[in-house]
């Protein structure tokens, strides 16, 4: 079983790149930048990766970003994830970073920026792997702090799809950063926002009636409201699905209890994603096989996850069928499933 997840072609479009920080990579880079981690081992940060909710992880999130100071930390960073997800057959990647994490801390915007985007040109060139790059505000900031961040990123627009929203999602509406969108979307830019995912539904409405996504990161709230589920299903909005996460988060009590498998069901464009892979347990081969082992997911599941990580990216029209194409042969080849 576990081949065939990490071989059927697959997007991946929920990924903090500073959350693929393996504890081993930030003891390498802590040493070289002489860092003073709040963990004295590898087995130690391990052990505090046990969180009550999100901001209990986000709070060693932050601290572990700490580590990334020059443009070859971040490309070191981007480099490795890379190669773990074309090991697990990921063939486009839409990727989060998170400039204010790095900015408020007193490095350059495009150090940030210049590192990420090597390690994606030499994975295109290198490895193959499709991406594109998605920069999110954190929502616990002001609007101004935003708007400031969007204003650095305006020189590097090629290199950016899209802007997004993360952080702590309680008592941060969407609705804070509804000038910052307009914003974003009049300099042509894709929007997506995570909502719902700690937050209740009316987070999601906002995103989408205000912020005017494309997507909703995780979006599994949205379950208190009929009327939502509806326009979401009617609709076709995507919603970025990162079920290790929840459970690691606590937003469900165990990978038996999460609606993946309901919201599919109720025709919702879902996918399967890994949010933040190295805090929390695996990345997403690893988060398809605990879906589908705990959810009972059938071979049809499998393969309309895998299409709808398409069919939501923001690839073009002919892509997207290109990539479905390649889905297609490898299902038919894959009979032993
Ligand atoms: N930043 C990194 N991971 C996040 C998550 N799951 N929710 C909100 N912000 C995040
Ligand atoms: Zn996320």
């Amino acid at each position: 079983m576990e081949t065939f997840f990490s071989d059927i072609p697959k997007a991946e479009l929920h990924i903090h790149i500073e959350g693929s920080l393996e504890p081993e990579l930030m003891f390498e880079i802590a040493d070289r930048n002489k860092i003073k981690l709040p963990f004295n081992s590898v087995e130690e940060a391990k052990k505090a990766y046990n969180f009550e909710n999100l901001q209990s992880f986000l709070d060693i999130y932050y601290a572990g970003a700490n580590v990334l100071r020059h443009e070859a930390d971040f490309y070191q960073l981007t480099w490795n994830y890379l190669q773990k997800a074309v090991s697990q057959n990921v063939l486009h990647t839409e990727i989060f970073f998170d400039p204010q994490t790095h900015t408020d801390r007193g490095i350059p915007f495009e150090i940030v920026i210049n590192g990420i985007r090597r390690a994606l040109e030499d994975g295109k060139e290198k490895l193959g792997i499709s991406s594109k790059l998605i920069l999110c505000f954190l929502r616990h900031l002001s609007a101004e702090s935003a708007m400031a961040t969007l204003q650095s990123a305006l020189p590097y627009k090629n290199a950016i799809a899209a802007v997004g929203l993360d952080s702590s999602e309680l008592g941060n509406p969407p609705s804070k950063f509804q000038t910052v969108f307009d914003k974003a979307r009049e300099e042509g830019f894709l929007t997506v926002a995570h909502a719902g995912e700690e937050g209740t539904a009316e987070y999601i409405w906002e995103a989408i009636e205000l912020l005017k996504v494309s997507r909703i990161d995780h979006g599994v709230r949205c379950i208190q409201d009929p009327n939502l589920v509806k326009y979401l299903a009617v609709e076709q909005i995507p919603l970025t699905v990162c079920p290790l996460s929840n459970v690691k988060l606590r937003v469900f009590n165990s990978m038996a209890e999460h609606n993946l498998k309901q919201l599919l069901d109720l025709g919702l464009c879902v996918t399967v994603n890994s949010d933040d892979p190295a805090y929390f347990g695996g990345y997403i081969a690893e988060n398809f096989i605990a879906s589908k082992t705990a959810l009972n997911l059938d071979k049809k599941d499998i393969y309309q996850l895998a299409k709808n990580s398409f069919l939501a990216s923001f690839l073009s029209l002919e892509e997207k069928q290109h990539f479905i194409e390649n889905l297609d042969s490898f299902m038919l080849s894959y009979s032993r499933y």
